[in-house]
């Protein structure tokens, strides 16, 4: 039987059914530490990751690795050159998050927006003594514009929600998507800096890739109206987390709400300190039904992709596929 490495905890279920062909190391524990992570995989032929960095010397620690498959979209992670050069195959679960992390992005959007996790941490501290008319006075949702930066699927799906609110929707991508798509949104395209002077809520939707690191800076923040919010579903390191806190405290925008940041776990110091940003610890695709079908796809493209179960040879989410059926090196 071939080995493979299930990095962290997940559904059992999904361990049963990775033991119908494999023998399975499943690390259901702490996080691994990128000593033990290495030593885990040395006589691995696959690994199941959620994040954990995949680079040239984990690679070389694990000669008969063949592939590694992340249970999320984004594969950041994995250090796509290093994985091309040693024939490694990566995979994703993409699609099947789209619609539960989109609700999410509205979620945390709407909550920014309407103060909600500040106000009920002034009601939880017993200070609400009465009604007045200006307490938590927020910004609206519907008949406002959205920016969505990030066109993708994500964002797609963040877009068309807006129809419901009344909602003017632009947006901003490394190119402009489908003219039919842009309809079906009805959406318009905007350069970055026009979207972030015009939206009154932008959110964030683009994949973390070195070119995208601090896509909003000081700059960018500059630009935002002072009644905008800020959303980030996207990864750390697309926000300069700094920056957002400094342009939060001084009410340079009105909110933001977070669900990753840069350095996670970790938190910068200064965004636990601000009232006006709703945070999140990186929860955007957490349902039951949508993690479950993530962890399922994970395990199918593993299985598939080492060449067992019914798609045998063919992983439904291979990331480089050109490596498939060469020798790993
Ligand atoms: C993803 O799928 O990329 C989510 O952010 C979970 O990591």
């Amino acid at each position: 039987m071939q080995k493979i490495l299930v990095a962290r905890p997940i559904f059992p279920d999904v361990i049963d059914r990775l033991k119908q062909y494999f023998d399975v190391d499943w690390n259901n524990g702490e996080t691994l530490s990128a000593d033990a992570l290495k030593a885990r995989l040395a006589d691995k032929d696959g690994a199941l990751t959620m994040g954990e960095p995949i680079d040239a010397a984990v690679l070389a620690a694990a000669p008969r690795l063949r592939v590694v498959s992340n249970m999320a979209v984004g594969y950041n992670n994995f250090d796509m050159p290093a994985f091309n050069a040693a024939n490694v195959l990566g995979t994703n679960t993409p699609d099947v998050l789209n619609e539960t992390t989109a609700d999410f992005g509205w979620a945390l959007m709407m909550a920014a927006a309407r103060r909600m996790t500040e106000s009920e941490h002034f009601l939880r501290a017993g200070k609400w003594s009465k009604w007045s008319f200006d307490m938590f006075l927020g910004a609206d949702i519907h008949g406002s514009t959205l920016g969505v930066i990030g066109m993708g699927r994500i964002g797609q799906a963040i877009a068309r929600r807006a129809r419901g609110f009344n909602m003017r929707v632009i947006y901003h991508n490394r190119s402009r998507v489908a003219p039919e798509i842009e309809a079906e949104l009805n959406a318009e395209y905007r350069s970055k800096e026009a979207l972030l002077k015009e939206a009154d809520h932008v959110v964030l939707v683009l994949p973390y890739v070195p070119a995208n690191h601090h896509t909003i800076g000081a700059a960018e923040l500059a630009l935002m109206k002072p009644t905008a919010t800020l959303t980030n579903i996207a990864r750390g390191g697309i926000v300069d987390d700094a920056a957002l806190a400094e342009a939060l405290r001084t009410r340079q925008i009105a909110a933001a709400g977070l669900d990753v940041f840069e350095g996670e776990p970790s938190v910068h110091p200064a965004l636990l300190t601000v009232d006006n940003v709703v945070l999140t610890p990186h929860i955007a695709s957490a349902s039951e039904g949508t993690r479950r079908a993530m962890a399922n796809l994970a395990a199918e493209n593993l299985i598939a992709a080492l060449g067992e179960g019914p798609r045998a040879g063919q992983p439904p989410n291979p990331i480089n596929p050109d490596v498939m059926g060469k020798a790993r090196s």
